[in-house]
């Protein structure tokens, strides 16, 4: 289900700061975040994760992506109106699929999805696009970099797909339905992956 209707945006974003807060603390314990990080984060919907993530950690790029432009323009809306200097040099808003990535092989360190990676494919309950979501994801991340993501949909297959492909789980935890992972990408292509979904 690409973009969200307006009711389903506005209940997202009023309890995005609430989610974004929370998901920070959870990645300054679980997530190993390289100095002069690139970033990207698919699904950023109002941007309230890439404002906090950036105050915290300074990376050298953060790259967040929204299929809705109306997502992107109150994720500019919002991080103008919270950034006294100025939204910060570092963030890129974009609008982009994560279906299809306007992004180089391996450019990244850390990919960030939360609870977006369901909506890659046409009803939230269908796994069948998903697979094309990770692969982009896996294509724009670096070797030995970091997929962080929380999931309430799709859990074990998506875990099973990373795992097919090389990647260790560094961390899982579950907060009721979510379950919060860090999936470090293998530091060389396994020998043989199964294409298959
Ligand atoms: C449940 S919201 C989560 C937003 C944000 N990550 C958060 O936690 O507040 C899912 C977001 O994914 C976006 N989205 C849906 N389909 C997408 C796609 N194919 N590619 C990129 N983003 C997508 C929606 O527009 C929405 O902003």
């Amino acid at each position: 289900m690409p973009e969200m209707n307006a009711i389903s945006r506005f209940f997202v974003n009023v309890s995005a700061a609430r989610r974004s807060r929370r998901s920070l603390a959870w990645v300054r314990g679980a997530v190993r975040v390289p100095p002069a990080a690139t970033c990207l984060e698919v699904g950023c919907g109002n941007g309230d994760f890439a404002r906090r993530f950036i105050e915290a950690y300074r990376p050298a790029r953060y790259v967040a992506t929204d299929i809705d432009p109306l997502q992107i323009a109150a994720a500019d809306a919002s991080v103008r109106r919270r950034s006294a200097a100025g939204p910060p040099t570092s963030l890129e808003l974009r609008t982009a699929d994560v279906l299809g990535l306007p992004f180089g092989d391996a450019t990244f360190d850390l990919v960030f999805a939360f609870l977006s990676i369901h909506h890659a494919s046409p009803t939230h309950h269908d796994f069948s696009r998903v697979p094309q979501a990770l692969g982009e994801i896996d294509r724009t991340l670096r070797p030995d970099g970091r997929l962080v993501y929380q999931e309430f949909l799709h859990r074990e297959p998506i875990r099973r797909w990373l795992t097919d492909r090389g990647y260790a789980l560094e961390r899982v935890d579950r907060r009721w339905r979510i379950e919060a992972v860090v999936a470090r990408k293998a530091a060389r292509p396994p020998a043989a992956v199964d294409a298959t979904p």
